[in-house]
């Protein structure tokens, strides 16, 4: 019998940055990927639309059988989760969030910049992630980049350049070390931002993502004891081009990581 897939959603593309990273971890899993770019972007929606969304994109990933869902977008992580383990209590739920603590782990004294959008930054999650430090760390910057996520989703190049240089104007004469991206719609132009910040560091949060979700499947005795190689399902709210430009993506974000 075919081994159960493991979800992951994400409001767009964004989340393909994410699901490149498990896969090339657990290559003989099973996946499906939905992404929701009838709703992008989340990042600009209230709390309760965002919960809607993502109670959604969790049940039609439950309906397809998936095991475990890996919720592959700050934004619904933050502000859903809790509410999505309430919700679906027998359902394995991995989230994400920036990754301010890896950040800190390396080294306390890093001036950080956080890159997410207005819900994450907002979301009482992340607050309390970022208070633990800020009280002692007066050297971390958050940056709501309002909008960026779908200008990436939209794939309009010379606008996302023009957004990002006024984004990262005030940043560029601060010694930013590491730079956070803490949305996964960002690696997908992590160029452009490393062009502008040159001396920086970008992390993003996908290597915690995929030991964490390791770990929960061997400890609920779901990982796949088969060895062939697993397969990707994508689907789309906005239907079948969606999925072919997520296709698109995907290859050539995996072709951009393996350079
Ligand atoms: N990709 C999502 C994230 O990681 C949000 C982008 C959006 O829809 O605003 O936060």
């Amino acid at each position: 019998m075919k081994e159960k897939p493991i979800g992951v959603f994400d409001s767009g593309m964004g989340g393909i940055t994410i699901l490149s990273k498990i896969m090339e971890y657990l290559p003989n899993e099973n996946y499906i990927y939905f992404g929701d770019s009838l709703h992008n972007p989340y990042g600009e929606k209230s709390e309760e639309e965002i919960m809607d969304y993502a109670i959604s994109a969790s049940q039609f990933l439950i309906d397809k059988g998936c095991k475990a869902i890996v919720v592959a977008c700050n934004t619904a992580s933050s502000v859903a989760t809790d509410q999505l383990r309430k919700i679906f209590p027998h359902t394995l739920f991995i989230a994400t969030i920036p990754a301010l603590k890896v950040a800190m782990d390396e080294d306390r004294n890093q001036n950080v910049l956080v890159m997410a959008t207005k819900a994450t930054l907002s979301s009482k999650k992340f607050q309390e992630l970022y208070q633990s430090y800020q009280k002692e760390h007066d050297h971390i910057y958050l940056l709501n980049c309002s909008n960026l996520a779908h200008l990436i989703e939209e794939e309009v190049q010379t606008v996302i350049d023009q957004k990002l240089e006024q984004l990262l104007l005030y940043y560029q004469s601060k010694n930013i070390d590491v730079v956070v991206l803490g949305c996964t719609h960002y690696p997908l132009i992590k160029q452009n931002i490393q062009a502008l910040l040159q001396n920086a560091k970008l992390i993003d949060g996908s290597d915690g993502i995929r030991r964490q979700l390791k770990k929960k499947l061997i400890e609920y005795n779901l990982l796949n004891p088969k060895t062939d190689t697993g397969e990707l399902t994508v689907y789309n709210s906005l239907g079948e081009k969606n999925v072919q430009k997520t296709w698109e993506i995907l290859h050539a974000y995996q072709k951009q990581e393996n350079r």
